[in-house]
């Protein structure tokens, strides 16, 4: 005890807001020092960069918020990144562990790395670069293990995903970091961290779709026997209803934004059909507007949102929509789980269940110490990575770290791990 720990930051890219925590992992334990976030004002959309300057300073402010007396800041930092313009990609990489099966030796580090090597020697076309590898499936002479360090091998083979970027827009959220003096230190995908923010550990075994809806973008990613088998992003989400909202009822931005906050729902049955809500319009003039017209332009883009997702799902062979309409699903037993702020319209898990044909949840957080402005689904990706920097920790039976966090997983932090130790 008083032994200093290592101080870490998180950092979390929404399109919407930028959101962080200042921890320290001490005595196999983890610290929450601070947390907070900002809106990013514009600054991002999409997940990508649209104002560089401005984002200096959202980040800036973010970061004067989670100082702390007594905590140094650490100048780097784990970035939770999403967005269509990162591309994901399934990879295989195999190690050899010995030479013949007579003489079998234990998996070390060096073998996994080696195999997250492999794994990453992937077709790039110019300009695209390999962001970060996630390793989802381990596999010890052909048998699926959980953690294969420490093993008797011949053959290690690693299934992992390759999360690949356009380097300019990955240079541009880089230069809006540095200038706050944070470097990169690994990247985090956000569907995997979402998966980690409020899916039951339990229910990954069995095949569930974790479903992220934020402002511009909606993540999803499906477990099955504890891997990461599919996950994309998709151009849309809130932003879409509030937008709608301004098309059809001749709002400005805010105050569709604020009446969706306030009377949105999904489901216009929920409404009662005479309501009406009094909204200014230009010129201090008011307006009385149906609360089941909103609930019903609410309702059909919403639909929209899930029948997007039904087609990428369908796509990759996960739902088969049958020529009468009828929807199955081919290996997302238990159902869907939502995250991200627009996973508190209300209403929402219906339209999700009708269009998917899945029983649907609203996700909660599993990490339990956080302060109540961010204990929403909204910040599901953020404390997700603090839950998976805690379960490497915690899982880990012989006191290393998993690979996946040792290895630093950024490309460049590979590189420099390699030199260094080999
Ligand atoms: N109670 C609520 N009801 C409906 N929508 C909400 C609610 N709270 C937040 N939202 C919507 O959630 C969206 C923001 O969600 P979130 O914070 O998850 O996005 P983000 O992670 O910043 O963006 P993205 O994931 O698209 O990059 C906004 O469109 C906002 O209007
Ligand atoms: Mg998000």
């Amino acid at each position: 005890m008083g032994k200093r720990g290592d101080v870490f930051l998180v950092i979390d890219i929404g399109s919407s807001k930028i959101s962080g925590v200042l921890g320290e992992i001490k005595d196999r334990e983890i610290i929450i020092h601070s947390s907070d976030y900002e809106p990013t004002h514009e600054s991002i959309t999409a997940g990508k960069v649209i104002d560089l300057e401005k984002l200096k300073h959202v980040i800036s402010t973010l970061l004067n918020k989670l100082k702390v007396k007594g905590v140094k800041m650490p100048h780097e930092a784990s970035i939770l990144i999403s967005g269509p313009y990162l591309e994901p990609r399934f990879s295989k990489g195999i190690a050899s562990i010995s030479q013949t099966t007579q003489k079998s030796q234990a998996v070390e580090t060096k073998h996994i790395l080696n195999a997250l090597e492999q794994a990453k020697q992937i077709h790039l076309p110019k300009g695209k670069e390999i962001v970060s590898i996630f390793p989802s499936a381990y596999y010890v002479d052909g048998e699926k293990v959980k953690r294969p360090y420490g093993m008797l091998a011949v053959r290690l083979e690693i299934d992992a995903l390759v999360l690949t970027g356009t380097s300019t827009h990955i240079r541009n959220l880089e230069m809006a970091l540095l200038a706050n003096n944070v470097k990169v230190k690994e990247y985090l995908y956000q569907p995997i961290m979402a998966s980690f923010g409020v899916l039951d550990p339990e229910d990954l075994k069995t095949g569930i779709l974790l479903m992220d809806i934020g402002k511009d973008t909606t993540d999803m990613a499906i477990w099955q026997d504890e891997s990461l088998i599919f996950t994309k992003t998709i151009p849309t989400g809130g932003e879409d209803i509030t937008l709608d909202l301004v098309d059809v009822l001749h709002l400005r931005r805010k105050d569709a934004e604020k009446i969706k906050l306030e009377h949105g729902t999904a489901d216009p049955e929920s409404v009662d059909k005479h309501a009406k809500i009094a909204v200014e319009i230009y010129e201090g003039e008011k307006r009385g507007i149906s609360k089941l017209e909103i609930a019903e332009i609410i309702e059909a883009r919403v639909e929209d949102i899930f029948l997007e997702a039904r087609n990428v799902l369908q796509r990759a062979g996960f739902i088969n929509v049958t020529r009468d309409g009828t929807v199955y699903t081919n290996g997302i037993s238990v159902g869907v789980v939502l995250a991200g702020g627009t996973s508190m319209l209300p209403g929402i898990k219906y339209v999700c269940k009708r269009i998917l044909n899945l029983p649907c949840l609203k996700g909660k957080l599993r990490w339990n110490k956080i302060p109540s402005e961010m204990k929403t689904p909204a910040f599901a990706s953020l404390w997700g990575a603090i839950e998976y920097k805690y379960r490497q920790i915690k899982e880990d039976p012989i006191g290393e770290f998993d690979p996946r966090s040792r290895v630093k997983l950024w490309v460049q932090g590979l590189k420099d791990f390699l030199k260094s130790n080999f």
